[in-house]
């Protein structure tokens, strides 16, 4: 892999009549990938997580996961991307079809179609439900009193907990405020931003988005650390002994080897980095591929996920976990933690209730998440529209609207069968866990030992404007891939048994496994008229070779 000049001069003949789109400058990427990074996972599921399994001790498989999944994954995904880049594709068929010259290497990148797809059909709900409670907070509308159910309640009837389609019978809805209408915001702005391009849309987003989170996260910390002891009867639920919930080893009375024991923690602490960095989904290397063949990958990629990790563990980690626990002690936040839900949309609105200035500070918060989750959703559109975009060789307007029709399906399937949010849930298990998971261990396996890690390597420090330690390629040769067939052979031990029984008993589960069932056909379909087109137009015997 390193004609990276032929290969750069080739493109022009093989961009199949599309104008070839790229970013606009070189801090616009990273911006736009920590954007995609950056999102729910931070504020919400990470705080959860880490306070789930014992604070402190969940940190260590968690940093063992970033150094020895997340970074080595995210460099093959960025690498991949530019390598597929130089060669005409954005799509993840489409490069992996030149990182491997096989007939059914397109079809493996199928699951980079679907992941990103499926995850915004649900995601761009919860962002939905991010902006409704930003928007509630600011008018008054959230200050239910002290009691704890009363915010249950109304996050009950505000997404439909209670009864498949009670969302859409419209003698329940509030007036304009109903989560549809937030819905129908979140999902044109997502389309606005994907319609105007890679750098006049999405650049052009982060590049405001970003400082505005990171201002609105400010605000919150600062409130948050300067909360003292509020409740005198209380003097152990103060912030230091919050933060001390958050990180400290042994809550619970356990020492670190009982916890470093529990395999569950291990799977989920590797699940979270996947899910904090978007590695596994298929966008980064969609974003790479946008850069010039011998721009950087290499400090890109980690300053992305640096980025990543300061507003995960930094922000988020000392945001939310304290403001609960100051207001409600270690019991309250134990309830809370294992949910991202009950945690998000549940808890910390009565926390902010509680606190003096709560109502601005709620505000903030929830369009800080609003935002972060804008950032990654516009992520999770891109790589659909370049493949219908170089795949079909649609036209914008067209592949924004076929894109916008498939997701707007899945948004309705996930928003009508409300009941326990278990369509919900079961695109989020198969999808957001387990394709993942899939899709990371092709990918590491195809850069390690398809294209060989010397070749790999090699292309990666291609314009690098750092030495990545050469200890990386037996780490992502040997133990990225050793590390996710353990993790993903003990989870389909642990889980898949649950799983698949649901699949019999519970038929809202089985029609949610069937319409991700269709949806991938259709990838399927679309990826297989590509590689026809692909092949007529520039087959792969005219191409350079690595
Ligand atoms: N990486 C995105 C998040 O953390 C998906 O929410």
């Amino acid at each position: 892999m390193k004609s990276c000049t032929r290969a750069g001069s080739l493109v022009g003949s093989i961009s199949m009549k599309q104008k070839k789109e790229a970013w606009g400058s070189r801090i616009g990427v990273i911006l736009a990938v920590t954007g995609s990074a950056v999102g729910l996972g931070n504020f919400l599921r990470f705080p959860g997580k880490a306070a789930q399994y014992e604070g402190g001790a969940f940190m260590i498989p968690y940093f063992i996961a970033l150094l020895l999944l997340g970074l080595p994954i995210a460099w093959t995904e960025w690498t991949m991307g530019r390598y597929g880049g130089a060669r005409g594709h954005n799509s993840i068929p489409g490069i992996f079809r030149v990182v491997w010259r096989r007939k059914m290497s397109p079809y493996l990148g199928v699951l980079g179609l679907l992941i990103p797809v499926v995850i915004y059909m649900y995601y761009v709900y919860i962002e939905a439900w991010c902006l409704g409670y930003a928007f509630k907070f600011a008018t008054g509308q959230m200050d239910l009193g002290p009691d704890k159910g009363a915010y249950a309640d109304f996050f009950s009837r505000f997404i439909g907990l209670g009864a498949d389609g009670a969302v859409f019978n419209f003698s329940n809805l509030s007036g304009l405020n109903s989560v549809l209408l937030f819905m129908f915001v979140c999902f044109v702005l997502n389309f606005v931003i994907i319609y105007r391009g890679l750098s006049k849309g999405i650049e052009t987003f982060c590049k405001w988005a970003r400082p505005a989170l990171i201002v609105c996260a400010l605000v919150v910390l600062v409130r948050v650390l300067t909360l003292g002891t509020p409740d005198p009867a209380h003097p152990d639920q103060n912030v230091l002994n919050g933060l001390g919930y958050m990180w400290n080893l042994g809550w619970g009375g356990k020492s670190l080897w009982q916890s470093l024991g529990n395999a569950q923690m291990w799977l989920e602490a590797a699940g979270q980095i996947f899910f904090t960095l978007s590695v596994g989904f298929g966008i980064i290397s969609c974003y790479a591929s946008y850069l010039k063949p011998d721009d950087d990958v290499a400090l890109s990629s980690v300053t992305a996920a640096a980025g990543n990790e300061f507003c995960e563990v930094a922000l988020g980690g000392l945001i939310t976990i304290p403001a609960a626990f100051v207001f409600l002690g270690a019991v309250g936040v134990t309830e809370a933690a294992g949910s991202t839900f009950n945690l998000g949309f549940m808890t910390l609105p009565m926390v902010f209730n509680t606190m003096p200035f709560g109502q601005f500070v709620g505000t903030i918060f929830f369009f800080l998440l609003f935002l972060a989750a804008l950032t990654s959703s516009i992520s999770m559109l891109q790589p659909a529209i370049a493949m219908l975009e170089e795949g079909l060789g649609l036209g914008r307007r067209a592949s924004v609207a076929l894109l916008g029709f498939i997701t707007a399906s899945g948004t309705a399937f996930v928003i009508y069968f409300s009941k326990d949010a278990l369509a919900l849930d079961t695109f989020d298990f198969w999808v957001g866990s387990v394709c993942i998971y899939i899709l990371a261990t092709i990918e590491v396996i195809l850069f390690g030992w398809v294209i060989g890690i010397e070749r790999g390597y090699n292309e990666m420090m291609r314009g690098a404007e750092i030495r990545i330690p050469k200890i990386f390629l037996y780490i992502i040769k040997y133990v990225s891939p050793v590390y996710l067939l353990a993790v993903f052979a003990i989870w389909l031990y642990q889980s898949s048994g649950t799983y698949v029984k649901r699949l019999v008993t519970e038929p809202v589960v089985a029609m949610s496994v069937g319409f991700l069932v269709l949806v991938f056909i259709f990838f399927l379909i679309i990826t297989a008229q590509s590689v026809r087109r692909w092949n007529k137009v520039h087959p792969l015997e005219k191409e350079p070779h690595a």
